[in-house]
């Protein structure tokens, strides 16, 4: 999947004499970006079928094991927390069954040495660009010495092999870094802005969005969609989002997913008219689709309850009040494209968001016959690549961002197709800490979707100031998902200040190199940089979750900034060096409140102190 011109590739076929079976092993060598990919391709040579049951993507054995396993784990509303574990005898293991990469586990594993911090340590990393079922496992032997491996889950997997056939895994980043978890991360940056998000999406300006979800649910009008629209657009806002509820008889979740026709009563009339009156507020227009799942309550499942996920006889559980399209039927995956890419047709649609809210239960498929029900797992997720294979090349400009209930399908297969993600539904600044210092060891800025959402927080009911909520959705593609009508003149105000400044400092964000600089160590503290492509700029935020009595007012110090050079801080027109950017740092101030935050923005005058252009 990752492409560059100046990649190449190594080759090694290994062949099983009596069985008649090659095994190829596929490496990608990155050398630009210091990056190899595998995947690995089975081919039938012999006369005979056979099963498949267990195939990993890499496997990497190394002579050592004193080394921790680096892991980004969590749930629904707390993806990607870093957990870390020190290797020992046997196996350990990350991994997910529930068809989707998961909330739970991303498939995202690293073996560290012990002493590895951000700037310190060795580190190898593995990412599967893979959206389904995988497992990462490290096993230490009786002698101390370990093997790393990727791959699709074996979990109830299994694929027939015919004679004459192929089988391709997908493949795996493999990333090393003897300078800790930072060069780390600007590998897989790099890598996934240059290699990996399609086209002119790794270089493109993001958008920045104002989504409706906690705006109004399911609750709106015409009207009050036109007034937000507006609202929005005031603020500075670019993209207006409707989210869920635009669809069928779409008034809650229990009804009309699968059913992709506008809910004109409640739109006020067509859809085409409704997005030319909020196009006229000065602003493009975004819509949600969630088209792997169906209601019950659809004329699409009335029609055909054949194309749910299920096992013959048994009865289908719901979630979400939604089942499973089984996308390894390829009729089920034509009536998708048809669907959606007629409403992306018909309509001046420059966004898209992909959403996926329920994983796998009931295991089966009356469209593959029985003795095929173990490849269902990964026959959808080749149904749902050709899917979004099709959509994402016939409405090349259109911005995809995927979405499974926030992160639960966060991955490099995601991303291939949807140049961002919507990295988690929980909105609160506080959480979003931990959640978005996980996400950015792997994935870039760029493709982060972070909003600035209302107080009291939709999820934890916390309130938190603007400032503080911006600065944090300033760590990837700032929007917003709040409601302008609940809030003061004084604070509408203060969102568009915060909306003009990302708008200054965007590309610094999406396009720079981003250092994180605290919350490695005690979850209270956080801070983070970027320095722009050339270096012109530097963006350094703070953010403490709680405050402390008897506290002094400390320094940060940046990383990475050229000794001689001057940069001027845009705000106080104090003027630094370099080395007292990154030896004494700057100061911080008192910190009264929790969740209180700062925020600073260098300009380079000079590149060496003798000519500084001082004004
Ligand atoms: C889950 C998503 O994560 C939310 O942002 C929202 O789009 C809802 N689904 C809509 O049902």
């Amino acid at each position: 999947m990752l492409s560059d011109e100046d990649s190449e590739t190594l080759e090694i076929v290994l062949r099983d004499a009596l069985k008649q079976v090659e095994v190829v092993l596929i490496f990608g060598v990155f050398e630009k970006y210091n990056a190899i990919t595998q995947s690995v391709l089975v081919r039938n040579c012999s006369q005979d079928v056979f099963h498949i049951e267990k195939i990993c993507s890499a496997s990497m054995d190394l002579l050592f094991s004193d080394m921790d396993l680096l892991q980004l784990s969590g749930a629904w509303g707390r993806e990607c927390h870093i957990k870390r574990r020190h290797l020992e005898q046997g196996k350990q293991a990350v991994g997910s069954t529930r068809g989707a990469s998961s909330h739970g586990q991303n498939p995202f594993a690293a073996l560290v040495s012990p002493n590895t911090t951000e700037d310190y340590g060795e580190v190898y990393a593995m990412n599967f660009v893979y959206s389904g079922n995988f497992l990462a496992e490290a096993e230490v032997d009786m002698h101390g010495n370990s093997r790393f491996q990727m791959g699709i889950h074996p979990f109830e997997f299994e694929w027939r092999m015919n004679l004459g056939e192929e089988f391709q895994t997908p493949e795996v980043v493999l990333v090393y870094s003897g300078n800790g978890l930072g060069q780390m991360s600007h590998t897989f940056h790099r890598l996934y802005r240059d290699c990996l998000m399609p086209g002119r999406f790794g270089n493109m300006e993001r958008p920045i969005l104002l989504n409706s979800w906690e705006a109004s649910y399911f609750q709106f009008t015409r009207n009050s969609l036109i007034s937000l629209t507006k609202q929005a657009a005031e603020a500075g806002a670019e993209l207006f989002v409707l989210d869920d509820g635009w669809f069928g008889k779409r008034d809650d979740t229990t009804t009309s997913v699968g059913d992709w026709i506008p809910y004109e009563e409640k739109l006020g009339g067509t859809l085409e008219s409704l997005i030319n009156d909020i196009q006229k507020q000065g602003i493009t227009f975004g819509l949600w689709f969630e088209p792997e799942m169906v209601s019950p309550d659809s004329k699409l499942y009335r029609e055909h309850p054949e194309w749910v996920i299920q096992v013959k006889g048994r009865r289908i559980e719901k979630s979400r009040d939604e089942y499973v399209l089984d996308l390894a039927n390829p009729a089920v995956c034509d009536y998708l494209i048809r669907a959606v890419g007629k409403i992306l047709e018909e309509n001046p649609i420059s966004y898209v968001k992909w959403d996926m809210n329920r994983n796998f239960t009931n295991t089966g498929s009356l469209f593959l016959p029985p003795e095929q029900q173990k490849e269902l797992p990964h026959r959808y997720m080749l149904g749902l690549y050709h899917v979004l294979d099709c959509l994402t090349e016939r409405f090349s400009n259109v911005l995809f961002e995927g979405c499974a209930g926030g992160g639960g399908r966060c991955d490099p297969g995601m991303l291939y197709y949807m140049p961002q993600i919507w990295i988690s539904d929980d909105t609160d600044a506080m959480e979003r800490l931990p959640i978005q210092y996980g996400t950015s060891l792997v994935y870039p800025s760029i493709g982060m979707g972070c909003h600035i959402s209302d107080i009291p927080n939709h999820q934890t009911e916390r309130r938190i100031s603007i400032e503080t909520r911006a600065a944090v959705a300033m760590w990837g593609n700032m929007g917003l998902e709040l409601d302008f009508e609940k809030i003061n003149s004084e604070d509408r105000q203060q969102i568009k200040k915060e909306i003009d400044f990302y708008k200054k400092v965007r590309t610094i964000v999406q396009f720079g190199d981003l250092y994180r600089l605290k919350g490695l160590e005690n979850g209270n503290e956080y801070a983070w940089m970027y320095i722009s492509k050339d270096r012109k700029n530097i963006l350094l935020t703070y953010v403490q979750v709680m405050s402390h009595p008897n506290t002094v007012s400390k320094r940060l110090r940046l990383k990475n900034v050229e000794k001689n050079v001057l940069y001027r801080e845009t705000v106080s027109g104090r003027i630094y060096q370099g080395c007292e950017l990154t030896e004494i740092g700057v100061a911080i101030g008192r910190i009264k409140r929790d969740g209180e935050s700062r925020q600073w923005l260098f300009e380079k005058i000079s590149d060496n102190t003798g000519e500084a252009d001082v004004k």
